[in-house]
């Protein structure tokens, strides 16, 4: 008899984009539970889509504009992601509000990452804003999604200290460095089903008996 545990099948990540794409670039850098297979936009000269081209990765593109509703759009999302049969949806710097179409849609699969230390500073120019007030403490928070925007479940954070001479440049700089170590690292939970929420608190189970990759990895 074939005594070897199967191994865990990796999940198929789709990641929604509008810019540049470096949190992409660290999600295709670094190990996180699963592989991506599509990113997508809203716009059409994302820079983050070339890179993806280039990694070989399945790219579409989605102009918001030509479509009569925000419901009309997000269907159009999901017939995109579900043509590639993902299992969890990540948006790194996608710039569009979703309505509970999407977020319900992916309920529990789908991550958010948000530079500034939610619940603070939910909504653009966060830098700017918490430059304004003064804060000493900045960051970024990886959550899940819901229906309200850059609301749920925390599942990382990252602070910054704020420093006399930052602008709202060089603490975005800061801040993004950040950025590009906790997304692979919640998305990595998520995919090895390694969180517990309860209401807005999230858990990390610690590695189990059916996490044999992960297990291995550690001793190895
Ligand atoms: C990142 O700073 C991300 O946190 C932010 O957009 C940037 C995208 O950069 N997302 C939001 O503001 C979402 N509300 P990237 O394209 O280089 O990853």
């Amino acid at each position: 008899m074939n005594t070897m545990a199967a191994p865990a099948t990796r999940k198929r990540i789709g990641v929604l984009i509008s810019g540049r794409g470096s949190n992409l670039a660290a999600l295709l850098r670094n190990e996180c539970g699963g592989d991506v297979v599509v990113v997508g936009s809203n716009k059409l000269d994302a820079k983050g889509l070339e890179l993806a081209r280039d990694a070989g990765i399945d790219t579409f593109a989605v102009n918001h504009k030509q479509f009569p509703s925000r419901e009309a759009f997000d269907q159009s999302l999901i017939d995109e992601l579900t043509a590639r049969s993902v299992d969890v949806v990540v948006l790194a710097g996608f710039m569009r509000i979703l309505t509970p179409v999407f977020t319900d849609h992916f309920a529990g699969c789908l991550i958010n990452i948000h530079p500034s230390l939610l619940p603070s500073y939910p909504g653009l120019d966060t830098h700017a804003r918490a430059l304004a007030d003064g804060v000493k403490l900045h960051g970024c928070t990886v959550h899940l999604v819901t229906s309200v925007l850059d609301h749920g479940p925390i599942i990382a954070q990252a602070a910054v200290q704020v420093d006399d001479d930052d602008t709202a440049e060089t603490l975005a700089a800061k801040v993004l460095v950040q950025e590009h170590q906790i997304l692979p690292y919640a998305v990595r939970l998520l995919c090895e089903d390694r969180l517990q929420v309860d209401g807005l608190r999230v858990s990390i189970r610690s590695v189990g008996a059916g996490l044999g990759r992960a297990v291995s990895e550690a001793a190895g």
